[in-house]
């Protein structure tokens, strides 16, 4: 009986593993954790359309797929998230090109310095913009489109960031409390309609998004984030701590009493 169902757990997992659907659009694919899960997805076959502002870098993140998983693999759009006037035309037409869409990743986000005693609006609304507006505009469209289609896949980089009000950098941290609360409400909607919704919540990766990461404790580089989405995605998870441990750092931080957290200078 235990052999059986071993036997089964293999084979499920495994015509899992080669029925994935792999027709994806990465928006903010660049660099950092967008391009490492790029290449990770190529590696596992999927065909992609990747979207950024930076032309140069994403010509060579896809030059990179196409030589190594074959030509067609990746192509790309040049796209701001800020001009979300043009989500939808452009989701329609990416969509004919790939022939379908089973992925749609939200990655693109910025994070402006800010100061301690700074209130500056134009920085707070252009992260507020990009991070969240922008995640919405994306997020939100494809959810239409594959609620009609009856499945598909939305991935949102959302971050351990916004399970609190930390006192460091209000509008960053808003902005992925809202994106994390949007991806909540999306998958709550959207699953009786055959439709997955998963929520990344990464901790400190070594990007150009906080330069002083790197070699920091505790940080890992984009490659670590990129093997963790993709295994979430096959294990249909809903919410993803990556790495792992910031789970259980966050349990913590999540109930720690407001007379503490707001003595915490973080
Ligand atoms: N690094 C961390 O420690 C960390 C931790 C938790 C969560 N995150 C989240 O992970 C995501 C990726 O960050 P990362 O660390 O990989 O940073 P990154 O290396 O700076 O990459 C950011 C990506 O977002 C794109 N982007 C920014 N503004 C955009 C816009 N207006 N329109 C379209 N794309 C835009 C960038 O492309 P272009 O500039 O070419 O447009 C780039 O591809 C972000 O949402 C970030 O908040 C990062």
């Amino acid at each position: 009986m235990i052999k059986a169902r071993a036997i089964w757990l293999f084979f499920d997992k495994t015509v899992g593993m080669i029925m994935e659907d792999k027709r994806t659009i990465i928006v903010g694919a660049s660099r950092g954790i967008g391009s490492a899960l790029a290449k990770k997805l190529a590696e596992q076959g999927h065909k992609l359309i990747l979207l950024a502002r930076s032309e140069d870098d994403l010509k060579a993140v896809c030059s990179y797929i196409n030589m190594k998983y074959g030509f067609g693999s990746a192509e790309y759009r040049v796209h701001d998230v800020l001009d979300t006037g043009s989500v939808r035309g452009l989701l329609y037409d990416l969509i004919s090109q790939l022939g379908g869409l089973d992925n749609l990743i939200f990655v693109s986000g910025i994070l402006n310095p800010v100061n301690w005693d700074e209130f500056e609006l134009d920085k707070e609304l252009e992260m507020l913009r990009i991070n969240l507006l922008g995640g919405a505009a994306w997020i939100g469209t494809a959810a239409e489109y594959f609620k009609k289609q009856g499945k598909g896949l939305i991935v949102g980089i959302s971050s351990v960031a916004g399970n609190r009000g930390r006192a460091g950098n209000p509008a960053y941290y808003s902005s992925k409390a809202g994106l994390t609360n949007y991806l909540e409400s999306l998958r709550n909607r959207l699953l009786k309609h055959g439709v997955r919704v998963l929520t990344v919540k990464p901790g400190r990766v070594e990007t150009n998004l906080i330069p002083e990461l790197k070699g920091m404790f505790l940080a890992v580089p984009p490659e670590k984030i990129a093997e963790d989405i993709w295994r979430a995605m096959l294990r249909k998870k809903q919410v993803v701590y990556t790495p792992w441990w910031w789970r259980y750092i966050l349990l913590i931080v999540q109930h720690a009493p407001s007379f503490i957290f707001r003595r915490v200078n973080i």
